[in-house]
């Protein structure tokens, strides 16, 4: 049998980690949130005061930083430095600030090799931006997985607030999530982009369980 790769790509918002969680704990494998290892660095640079549109100052960072996951009860933990930042990567300035320090190559580099040398010792589910096209394009299985803007707000709404970190009106949101969608898709290195090989899956108005249903049937065709 071929080894479990699953890359799930898409903008932000799209349901990509609530689906690729599902999917590991239906496989037995891990979950790998690429997005968190990006949201770490930003983090990084915010409590230094760098503003992570720094490219010279953010890419110095690289140089020194430790990112880690550990999974517990098969949950993924993120570690900067040393310390679980899983809660504190998850503001909207941490958002903002992780679509702009992933524009800069130094930051990739890096968190791209670490990607991949999980994937070298797992079977994985992980889900990102350039997973199909970059970091596991042998994956067996690769999912570009959109929704509408809309919807994409409305599902980020309604976690903010269950979480308490509401700070934004909707159309807020609904801009938000269109600029971090210009950065995403129009920068320079590897751009959010569907990879050829990959199934286009457009999440808006499915239920998650519909989802899983519609992927694990991929799953079973390919591995
Ligand atoms: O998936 P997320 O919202 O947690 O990702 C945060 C930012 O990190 C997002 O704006 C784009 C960037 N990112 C990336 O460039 N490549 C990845 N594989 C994952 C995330």
């Amino acid at each position: 049998m071929k080894t479990i790769r699953i890359a799930i790509d898409g903008p932000s918002g799209a349901g990509k980690s609530t689906l690729a969680k599902r999917i590991a704990r239906e496989l037995g494998i891990i979950y790998l949130d690429t997005g968190a290892m990006y949201r770490a660095v930003a983090l990084k640079a915010i409590r230094l005061g760098i503003d992570t549109r720094d490219r010279e100052n953010v890419s110095r960072l690289m140089d020194d930083i430790d990112i880690s996951v550990e999974y517990h009860d098969g949950t993924q933990r993120i570690y900067l430095d040393g310390e679980d930042v899983s809660s504190a990567i998850r503001t909207n300035e941490v958002s903002m600030g992780a679509s702009n320090v992933s524009a800069f190559p130094e930051v990739r580099a890096k968190l791209v090799a670490l990607q991949q040398e999980i994937a070298r010792n797992n079977p994985v589910v992980m889900d990102g931006r350039d997973i199909g096209t970059k970091v596991l394009p042998d994956a067996g299985l690769k999912i570009f997985l959109t929704a509408s803007v809309e919807e994409r707000a409305r599902r980020r709404f309604l976690e903010l607030k269950e979480k308490g970190l509401l700070d934004k009106t909707f159309d807020e949101l609904v801009a938000e999530i269109e600029e971090r969608d210009r950065n995403d898709s129009t920068r320079e290195h590897s751009p959010l982009k569907k990879a050829e090989d990959a199934v286009e899956i457009d999440s808006t108005g499915k239920s998650i369980d519909e989802l899983v249903a519609m992927i694990m049937d991929m799953v079973r065709k390919r591995f």
